[in-house]
Protein backbone atom coordinates (compact mmCIF):
# COMPACT_ATOMS: atom_id res chain seq x y z
CA UNK A 1 0.00 0.00 0.00
CA UNK A 2 1.76 3.58 -1.24
CA UNK A 3 2.16 5.36 1.98
CA UNK A 4 0.33 8.74 2.69
CA UNK A 5 3.36 11.24 2.53
CA UNK A 6 1.60 14.35 3.16
CA UNK A 7 0.53 13.01 6.83
CA UNK A 8 2.44 12.37 9.66
CA UNK A 9 0.43 9.37 11.69
CA UNK A 10 1.69 9.41 15.59
CA UNK A 11 1.62 6.21 17.34
CA UNK A 12 -0.48 7.81 19.83
CA UNK A 13 -4.33 8.97 19.80
CA UNK A 14 -3.30 11.97 22.22
CA UNK A 15 -1.99 14.79 19.80
CA UNK A 16 -5.25 14.11 17.66
CA UNK A 17 -7.03 14.99 20.43
CA UNK A 18 -6.30 18.45 20.66
CA UNK A 19 -6.98 18.65 17.01
CA UNK A 20 -10.10 20.86 15.96
CA UNK A 21 -12.70 18.81 14.21
CA UNK A 22 -12.52 20.53 11.09
CA UNK A 23 -8.67 19.62 11.26
CA UNK A 24 -9.92 16.09 11.97
CA UNK A 25 -12.54 15.58 9.21
CA UNK A 26 -10.07 17.26 6.20
CA UNK A 27 -7.81 14.61 7.54
CA UNK A 28 -10.63 11.70 7.37
CA UNK A 29 -11.39 12.60 4.16
CA UNK A 30 -7.95 12.79 2.78
CA UNK A 31 -7.39 9.39 4.04
CA UNK A 32 -11.05 7.92 2.66
CA UNK A 33 -9.79 9.62 -0.81
CA UNK A 34 -6.30 8.20 -0.51
CA UNK A 35 -7.42 4.67 0.22
CA UNK A 36 -10.60 4.65 -2.07
CA UNK A 37 -12.09 1.30 -2.48
CA UNK A 38 -9.55 -0.58 -0.27
CA UNK A 39 -11.68 1.19 2.79
CA UNK A 40 -14.24 0.44 3.87
CA UNK A 41 -15.57 2.49 6.86
CA UNK A 42 -19.28 1.01 8.14
CA UNK A 43 -21.31 3.33 10.63
CA UNK A 44 -23.90 1.72 13.29
CA UNK A 45 -26.88 4.53 13.60
CA UNK A 46 -25.93 5.50 17.15
CA UNK A 47 -22.85 7.10 16.33
CA UNK A 48 -22.74 10.71 16.50
CA UNK A 49 -23.73 12.97 13.33
CA UNK A 50 -19.56 14.04 12.96
CA UNK A 51 -18.45 10.37 12.90
CA UNK A 52 -21.38 8.37 11.00
CA UNK A 53 -20.78 11.28 7.66
CA UNK A 54 -17.74 9.67 7.24
CA UNK A 55 -18.82 6.30 6.65
CA UNK A 56 -19.38 4.27 3.23
CA UNK A 57 -22.30 2.25 4.47
CA UNK A 58 -24.62 2.75 7.85
CA UNK A 59 -27.23 0.41 9.24
CA UNK A 60 -28.63 -1.55 11.99
CA UNK A 61 -26.78 -5.07 12.91
CA UNK A 62 -28.67 -7.04 10.73
CA UNK A 63 -27.82 -4.47 7.94
CA UNK A 64 -24.32 -4.29 8.92
CA UNK A 65 -24.07 -7.76 9.24
CA UNK A 66 -24.80 -8.71 5.67
CA UNK A 67 -22.85 -5.33 4.57
CA UNK A 68 -19.46 -7.11 5.92
CA UNK A 69 -20.84 -10.46 4.50
CA UNK A 70 -21.26 -8.48 0.58
CA UNK A 71 -17.61 -6.72 1.21
CA UNK A 72 -15.77 -7.61 -1.99
CA UNK A 73 -13.44 -5.25 -3.19
CA UNK A 74 -12.32 -3.64 0.16
CA UNK A 75 -9.47 -4.67 2.11
CA UNK A 76 -9.94 -3.10 5.13
CA UNK A 77 -12.95 -2.30 7.14
CA UNK A 78 -12.96 0.61 9.49
CA UNK A 79 -15.77 -0.10 11.71
CA UNK A 80 -17.94 3.03 13.63
CA UNK A 81 -19.73 0.66 16.15
CA UNK A 82 -18.89 -1.34 18.90
CA UNK A 83 -16.15 -4.59 19.57
CA UNK A 84 -19.34 -7.39 18.32
CA UNK A 85 -20.05 -5.98 15.37
CA UNK A 86 -16.52 -5.83 14.16
CA UNK A 87 -15.85 -9.07 15.30
CA UNK A 88 -18.71 -10.12 13.68
CA UNK A 89 -17.32 -8.32 10.09
CA UNK A 90 -13.99 -10.26 10.79
CA UNK A 91 -15.81 -13.18 10.58
CA UNK A 92 -18.47 -12.78 8.03
CA UNK A 93 -15.72 -10.82 5.68
CA UNK A 94 -13.21 -13.03 6.26
CA UNK A 95 -15.35 -16.29 5.54
CA UNK A 96 -13.75 -19.36 3.70
CA UNK A 97 -14.88 -18.52 0.72
CA UNK A 98 -14.17 -14.98 0.61
CA UNK A 99 -10.61 -15.64 1.74
CA UNK A 100 -10.06 -17.94 -1.41
CA UNK A 101 -11.35 -15.30 -4.07
CA UNK A 102 -8.82 -12.84 -2.43
CA UNK A 103 -6.22 -15.88 -2.73
CA UNK A 104 -6.29 -16.01 0.99
CA UNK A 105 -5.71 -12.14 2.03
CA UNK A 106 -7.83 -11.09 5.29
CA UNK A 107 -9.91 -8.06 4.99
CA UNK A 108 -8.72 -6.59 8.21
CA UNK A 109 -11.20 -4.95 10.73
CA UNK A 110 -10.40 -1.83 12.54
CA UNK A 111 -12.05 -0.95 15.43
CA UNK A 112 -10.94 3.00 16.28
CA UNK A 113 -11.10 2.59 20.14
CA UNK A 114 -10.83 -1.06 21.25
CA UNK A 115 -13.00 0.50 24.44
CA UNK A 116 -16.60 0.35 22.82
CA UNK A 117 -17.75 -2.53 24.25
CA UNK A 118 -21.32 -3.28 24.82
CA UNK A 119 -22.10 -3.31 28.47
CA UNK A 120 -24.90 -5.74 27.29
CA UNK A 121 -22.84 -7.86 25.68
CA UNK A 122 -20.79 -8.33 28.80
CA UNK A 123 -23.25 -9.81 30.91
CA UNK A 124 -23.08 -13.16 29.35
CA UNK A 125 -19.75 -14.48 29.19
CA UNK A 126 -18.65 -17.88 27.75
CA UNK A 127 -17.82 -19.77 31.06
CA UNK A 128 -20.98 -18.85 32.40
CA UNK A 129 -23.26 -20.22 29.27
CA UNK A 130 -21.41 -23.77 29.70
CA UNK A 131 -22.20 -24.01 33.29
CA UNK A 132 -26.12 -23.07 32.49
CA UNK A 133 -26.10 -25.42 29.87
CA UNK A 134 -24.76 -28.38 31.87
CA UNK A 135 -26.57 -27.61 34.88
CA UNK A 136 -29.91 -27.22 32.68
CA UNK A 137 -28.67 -30.27 31.07
CA UNK A 138 -29.84 -32.08 34.76
CA UNK A 139 -33.02 -30.74 34.64
CA UNK A 140 -33.97 -31.09 30.79
CA UNK A 141 -33.07 -32.77 27.88
CA UNK A 142 -30.57 -30.38 26.17
CA UNK A 143 -30.98 -31.83 23.24
CA UNK A 144 -34.34 -30.64 23.01
CA UNK A 145 -33.17 -26.77 23.71
CA UNK A 146 -32.18 -24.42 21.03
CA UNK A 147 -29.47 -21.52 22.06
CA UNK A 148 -29.98 -18.49 20.24
CA UNK A 149 -27.78 -15.74 21.40
CA UNK A 150 -28.51 -11.96 20.32
CA UNK A 151 -25.60 -10.45 17.65
CA UNK A 152 -24.78 -8.37 20.89
CA UNK A 153 -22.78 -11.02 22.08
CA UNK A 154 -18.64 -12.22 22.10
CA UNK A 155 -17.84 -14.33 19.27
CA UNK A 156 -17.46 -17.01 21.76
CA UNK A 157 -21.11 -16.92 22.14
CA UNK A 158 -21.92 -17.20 18.85
CA UNK A 159 -19.42 -19.97 18.30
CA UNK A 160 -21.16 -21.67 20.82
CA UNK A 161 -24.60 -21.37 19.55
CA UNK A 162 -22.92 -22.83 16.55
CA UNK A 163 -21.74 -26.01 18.18
CA UNK A 164 -25.02 -26.66 19.43
CA UNK A 165 -27.72 -26.58 16.82
CA UNK A 166 -28.28 -22.41 17.28
CA UNK A 167 -28.24 -19.60 15.60
CA UNK A 168 -27.83 -15.83 16.05
CA UNK A 169 -30.62 -13.02 15.78
CA UNK A 170 -30.65 -9.48 15.53
CA UNK A 171 -33.61 -7.04 16.92
CA UNK A 172 -34.76 -7.41 13.06
CA UNK A 173 -35.29 -10.93 12.74
CA UNK A 174 -35.45 -12.29 16.28
CA UNK A 175 -38.71 -14.06 15.70
CA UNK A 176 -37.69 -15.75 12.37
CA UNK A 177 -35.52 -16.96 13.88
CA UNK A 178 -37.58 -18.04 17.04
CA UNK A 179 -39.71 -19.42 14.57
CA UNK A 180 -36.61 -22.01 13.05
CA UNK A 181 -35.73 -22.66 16.41
CA UNK A 182 -39.35 -24.38 17.77
CA UNK A 183 -39.40 -26.04 14.37
CA UNK A 184 -36.39 -27.88 15.85
CA UNK A 185 -37.19 -28.13 20.00
CA UNK A 186 -39.56 -27.19 22.21
CA UNK A 187 -37.37 -25.08 24.11
CA UNK A 188 -35.36 -22.41 23.70
CA UNK A 189 -32.14 -20.81 25.79
CA UNK A 190 -31.91 -16.85 24.52
CA UNK A 191 -29.22 -15.28 25.52
CA UNK A 192 -28.14 -12.23 27.00
CA UNK A 193 -31.01 -9.99 26.42
CA UNK A 194 -34.17 -10.85 28.45
CA UNK A 195 -36.34 -8.09 27.06
CA UNK A 196 -36.07 -8.77 23.22
CA UNK A 197 -36.40 -12.57 24.08
CA UNK A 198 -39.64 -12.09 26.03
CA UNK A 199 -40.60 -9.14 23.77
CA UNK A 200 -40.44 -11.43 20.55
CA UNK A 201 -41.76 -14.80 22.76
CA UNK A 202 -44.99 -12.61 24.08
CA UNK A 203 -45.51 -11.50 20.23
CA UNK A 204 -45.29 -15.32 19.49
CA UNK A 205 -48.22 -16.49 22.13
CA UNK A 206 -45.53 -17.59 24.68
CA UNK A 207 -46.72 -17.05 28.03
CA UNK A 208 -44.57 -15.14 30.31
CA UNK A 209 -44.60 -18.02 33.13
CA UNK A 210 -43.27 -20.64 30.42
CA UNK A 211 -39.65 -17.90 30.55
CA UNK A 212 -37.97 -18.49 33.66
CA UNK A 213 -35.20 -15.59 33.76
CA UNK A 214 -31.65 -17.37 34.48
CA UNK A 215 -29.27 -15.35 36.37
CA UNK A 216 -25.84 -16.50 35.83
CA UNK A 217 -24.58 -15.57 39.44
CA UNK A 218 -27.37 -17.86 40.95
CA UNK A 219 -25.62 -21.08 41.65
CA UNK A 220 -28.72 -22.98 42.35
CA UNK A 221 -30.43 -23.48 38.78
CA UNK A 222 -29.93 -20.09 37.72
CA UNK A 223 -32.22 -19.34 40.41
CA UNK A 224 -34.77 -21.15 39.01
CA UNK A 225 -37.07 -24.46 40.44
CA UNK A 226 -36.72 -27.57 38.51
CA UNK A 227 -40.64 -27.31 37.77
CA UNK A 228 -40.42 -23.98 35.92
CA UNK A 229 -37.60 -25.21 34.02
CA UNK A 230 -39.47 -28.49 33.12
CA UNK A 231 -42.53 -25.75 31.99
CA UNK A 232 -40.45 -23.80 29.96
CA UNK A 233 -40.47 -22.68 26.35
CA UNK A 234 -38.01 -20.00 26.34
CA UNK A 235 -35.37 -19.19 29.34
CA UNK A 236 -34.12 -15.77 28.93
CA UNK A 237 -30.95 -14.97 30.15
CA UNK A 238 -30.60 -12.06 32.82
CA UNK A 239 -28.93 -9.24 30.64
CA UNK A 240 -30.44 -5.90 29.55
CA UNK A 241 -29.36 -2.81 27.74
CA UNK A 242 -28.34 -0.16 30.01
CA UNK A 243 -29.72 2.56 27.91
CA UNK A 244 -32.94 1.17 26.88
CA UNK A 245 -33.53 0.15 30.85
CA UNK A 246 -33.84 3.62 31.30
CA UNK A 247 -37.47 4.00 29.73
CA UNK A 248 -40.18 3.81 31.79
CA UNK A 249 -43.64 3.03 31.16
CA UNK A 250 -44.36 6.53 32.89
CA UNK A 251 -42.14 8.22 30.16
CA UNK A 252 -45.20 6.83 27.68
CA UNK A 253 -48.46 7.82 30.23
CA UNK A 254 -46.88 10.93 30.30
CA UNK A 255 -46.57 11.32 26.76
CA UNK A 256 -50.05 10.43 25.79
CA UNK A 257 -51.56 13.08 28.34
CA UNK A 258 -49.85 15.81 27.18
CA UNK A 259 -50.28 14.42 22.94
CA UNK A 260 -53.13 12.38 22.95
CA UNK A 261 -52.21 11.40 19.30
CA UNK A 262 -48.59 10.77 19.86
CA UNK A 263 -46.74 7.76 18.37
CA UNK A 264 -44.84 5.39 20.92
CA UNK A 265 -41.77 4.30 19.11
CA UNK A 266 -39.31 1.70 20.74
CA UNK A 267 -36.29 -0.44 20.68
CA UNK A 268 -37.40 -3.79 21.55
CA UNK A 269 -34.24 -3.82 24.06
CA UNK A 270 -36.89 -1.71 26.06
CA UNK A 271 -38.59 -3.46 29.10
CA UNK A 272 -41.96 -5.88 28.18
CA UNK A 273 -43.61 -2.88 30.41
CA UNK A 274 -42.62 -0.16 27.79
CA UNK A 275 -42.90 -2.02 24.83
CA UNK A 276 -46.54 -3.41 25.58
CA UNK A 277 -47.58 0.09 25.51
CA UNK A 278 -45.80 1.27 22.19
CA UNK A 279 -47.45 1.32 18.84
CA UNK A 280 -44.57 0.57 17.25
CA UNK A 281 -41.68 -1.53 18.11
CA UNK A 282 -38.15 -2.28 15.94
CA UNK A 283 -34.81 -2.41 15.01
CA UNK A 284 -32.65 1.08 14.52
CA UNK A 285 -33.11 0.81 11.16
CA UNK A 286 -37.26 -0.25 11.33
CA UNK A 287 -37.16 3.06 13.47
CA UNK A 288 -35.72 5.02 11.06
CA UNK A 289 -37.93 3.72 7.93
CA UNK A 290 -41.12 4.43 9.90
CA UNK A 291 -40.33 7.94 10.77
CA UNK A 292 -39.19 8.35 6.89
CA UNK A 293 -43.02 6.81 5.56
CA UNK A 294 -45.19 8.79 8.36
CA UNK A 295 -47.50 11.50 7.08
CA UNK A 296 -46.38 15.02 7.50
CA UNK A 297 -47.17 16.82 11.15
CA UNK A 298 -46.95 13.40 12.82
CA UNK A 299 -45.85 13.24 16.48
CA UNK A 300 -43.43 10.79 17.86
CA UNK A 301 -41.86 9.84 21.27
CA UNK A 302 -39.45 7.97 20.60
CA UNK A 303 -37.38 5.17 22.54
CA UNK A 304 -34.16 4.45 21.69
CA UNK A 305 -30.66 5.55 22.19
CA UNK A 306 -30.54 9.55 21.88
CA UNK A 307 -27.92 10.23 19.00
CA UNK A 308 -30.36 8.63 17.07
CA UNK A 309 -33.21 10.58 18.25
CA UNK A 310 -31.30 13.85 17.75
CA UNK A 311 -30.26 12.96 14.05
CA UNK A 312 -33.94 12.03 13.51
CA UNK A 313 -35.07 15.40 14.91
CA UNK A 314 -32.62 17.00 12.38
CA UNK A 315 -33.48 15.05 8.80
CA UNK A 316 -37.14 15.58 9.60
CA UNK A 317 -38.56 18.90 10.48
CA UNK A 318 -41.90 18.24 8.97
CA UNK A 319 -42.57 15.85 11.87
CA UNK A 320 -42.59 16.75 15.70
CA UNK A 321 -39.83 13.94 17.09
CA UNK A 322 -39.31 13.99 21.08
CA UNK A 323 -37.39 11.85 22.99
CA UNK A 324 -39.55 9.45 25.29
CA UNK A 325 -37.50 9.96 28.72
CA UNK A 326 -36.77 13.53 30.43
CA UNK A 327 -33.08 11.69 31.13
CA UNK A 328 -30.68 11.62 28.48
CA UNK A 329 -30.18 8.01 28.02
CA UNK A 330 -26.80 7.25 25.36
CA UNK A 331 -24.39 4.66 24.46
CA UNK A 332 -21.33 5.93 26.59
CA UNK A 333 -19.08 2.86 24.87
CA UNK A 334 -20.50 3.78 20.40
CA UNK A 335 -19.76 6.89 21.67
CA UNK A 336 -16.34 6.17 22.51
CA UNK A 337 -15.85 5.98 18.51
CA UNK A 338 -14.66 10.07 17.97
CA UNK A 339 -13.11 11.88 15.12
CA UNK A 340 -9.88 11.46 16.72
CA UNK A 341 -9.84 8.05 17.39
CA UNK A 342 -11.03 7.38 13.73
CA UNK A 343 -8.92 10.06 12.76
CA UNK A 344 -6.02 8.29 14.43
CA UNK A 345 -6.38 4.71 13.45
CA UNK A 346 -7.00 5.91 9.52
CA UNK A 347 -3.74 7.94 9.23
CA UNK A 348 -2.16 5.08 10.56
CA UNK A 349 -3.87 2.37 8.26
CA UNK A 350 -2.68 5.09 5.27
CA UNK A 351 1.16 4.55 6.76
CA UNK A 352 0.98 1.10 6.70
CA UNK A 353 0.87 0.64 10.88
CA UNK A 354 -2.65 -0.82 11.17
CA UNK A 355 -3.90 -0.35 14.58
CA UNK A 356 -7.07 -1.99 17.02
CA UNK A 357 -7.53 -5.02 14.79
CA UNK A 358 -10.01 -6.92 15.50
CA UNK A 359 -9.49 -10.58 14.88
CA UNK A 360 -11.75 -13.81 16.07
CA UNK A 361 -9.84 -16.61 16.23
CA UNK A 362 -9.97 -19.54 13.68
CA UNK A 363 -11.80 -21.93 15.56
CA UNK A 364 -13.93 -19.50 17.05
CA UNK A 365 -14.98 -18.14 13.68
CA UNK A 366 -15.44 -21.45 12.41
CA UNK A 367 -18.46 -22.37 14.70
CA UNK A 368 -19.60 -18.54 14.62
CA UNK A 369 -19.94 -18.71 11.12
CA UNK A 370 -22.48 -21.79 11.26
CA UNK A 371 -24.75 -19.71 13.79
CA UNK A 372 -24.51 -16.49 11.69
CA UNK A 373 -25.13 -18.25 8.38
CA UNK A 374 -28.29 -19.78 10.06
CA UNK A 375 -29.55 -16.78 10.81
CA UNK A 376 -28.85 -14.75 7.37
CA UNK A 377 -29.93 -17.59 5.30
CA UNK A 378 -33.61 -17.51 7.38
CA UNK A 379 -33.52 -13.71 6.31
CA UNK A 380 -32.28 -12.72 3.19
P1 LIG B 1 -30.02 -2.58 16.09
O1 LIG B 1 -29.72 -3.94 15.57
O2 LIG B 1 -31.50 -2.31 16.16
O3 LIG B 1 -29.29 -1.54 15.34
O4 LIG B 1 -29.59 -2.52 17.61
C1 LIG B 1 -28.27 -2.56 18.01
C2 LIG B 1 -28.13 -2.14 19.39
O5 LIG B 1 -27.09 -2.28 19.98
C3 LIG B 1 -29.27 -1.60 20.06
O6 LIG B 1 -28.94 -1.26 21.35
FE1 LIG C 1 -24.99 -2.37 23.86
FE2 LIG C 1 -27.13 -0.99 24.70
FE3 LIG C 1 -25.04 0.29 23.61
FE4 LIG C 1 -26.67 -1.24 22.10
S1 LIG C 1 -27.21 0.66 23.18
S2 LIG C 1 -24.43 -1.20 22.06
S3 LIG C 1 -27.13 -2.90 23.56
S4 LIG C 1 -25.04 -0.88 25.56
Amino acid sequence: MPKLLSINSFPDVKPYKSLENHQLQERIESVRRHLGSELLILGHHYQQDEVIEHSDLRGDSYQLSKMAAESKECRYIVFCGVHFMAETADILANRPDCLSQRNGNRVQVILPDLSAGCSMADMAAIDQVETAWADLGDVIDNSDITPITYINSAASLKAFCGKHGGAVCTSSNAQAVLDWAFSKTSRVLFFPDQHLGRNTALKMGIRENEMPVWNPHDDDLGGNSEESLANSRVILWQGHCSVHQMFQPEHVHQFREKIPDVKILVHPECRREVNDLADISGSTGKIIDTVKKAAPGTQWAIGTELHLVNRLQKEHPEQNIQFLSPTLCMCATMYRIDLAHLCWSLENLANGNIVNVIRVDDVTSDHSLIALERMLNLTN
